[in-house]
């Protein structure tokens, strides 16, 4: 079951439903998903796992991506490591229903997160991880207005290479510059 949190024009973001686990476990053991997700890309997932790993990201800030038109599930979006002394947070997303790539849903997810994160979670700055071959994400990233800080050399290895980690952030009022039409405050 899905509930409107955040709401934008191609979809919104729901608290994650643990009933979800067996797509989730469809989309984490595609290795054309994973490939860009860290550690998920060389581990062990079955739907027990998902089911309880699903458990605890939803008492944190994680939410599904869901379709506006047809409230399908399409993916998933959070914040880790949110620091509140300090008024940051890094955000990761996945979109596992290869459909929708490249129709600007990572994007508007992200947006709607983020604008949250600066609202009621009262962040100032938001971080994120990309890895170099990741060039939607990278373009997504950058038409929020993300920035990139720097690189963790020789950090990242698939198959026989070797790859540095780029690391993007972006302040609050960075964030409204660019994105003040789409969301007002
Ligand atoms: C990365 C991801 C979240 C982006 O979401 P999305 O909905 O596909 O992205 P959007 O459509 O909002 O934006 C992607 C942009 O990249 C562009 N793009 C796509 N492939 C590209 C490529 N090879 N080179 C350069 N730009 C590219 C698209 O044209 C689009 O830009 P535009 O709107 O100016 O045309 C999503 O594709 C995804 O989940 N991928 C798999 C997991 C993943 O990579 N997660 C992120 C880990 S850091």
């Amino acid at each position: 079951m899905y509930f409107k949190k955040m709401t934008g024009q191609k979809c919104y973001l729901s608290p994650i439903d643990e009933n979800d686990a067996e797509k989730y476990t469809e989309w984490l053991n595609d290795l054309e998903i994973t490939v860009n997700l860290g550690p998920l890309y060389g581990s062990i997932l079955n739907v027990d796992k998902e089911k309880d790993l699903l458990k605890e990201l939803s008492k944190n800030h994680n939410y599904s991506i869901i379709d506006l038109e047809t409230n399908e599930l399409i993916g998933n979006c959070g914040f880790l490591e949110i620091d509140n002394l300090n008024q940051t947070a890094e955000i990761g997303i996945f979109i596992g229903n290869k459909n929708f790539w490249n129709k600007g849903y990572g994007t508007e997810a992200l947006v709607l997160l983020m604008d949250y994160g600066f609202k009621a979670i009262n962040l100032h700055n938001i971080t994120l991880r990309v890895f170099p071959f990741n060039e939607r994400g990278m373009k997504c990233y950058e038409k929020i207005g993300f920035k990139l800080i720097g690189k963790r050399r020789e950090s990242l290895k698939r198959g026989n290479k070797v790859y540095d980690i780029i690391y993007m952030d972006i302040l609050n009022k960075e964030f409204y510059e660019k994105n003040i039409d789409i969301y007002q405050q």
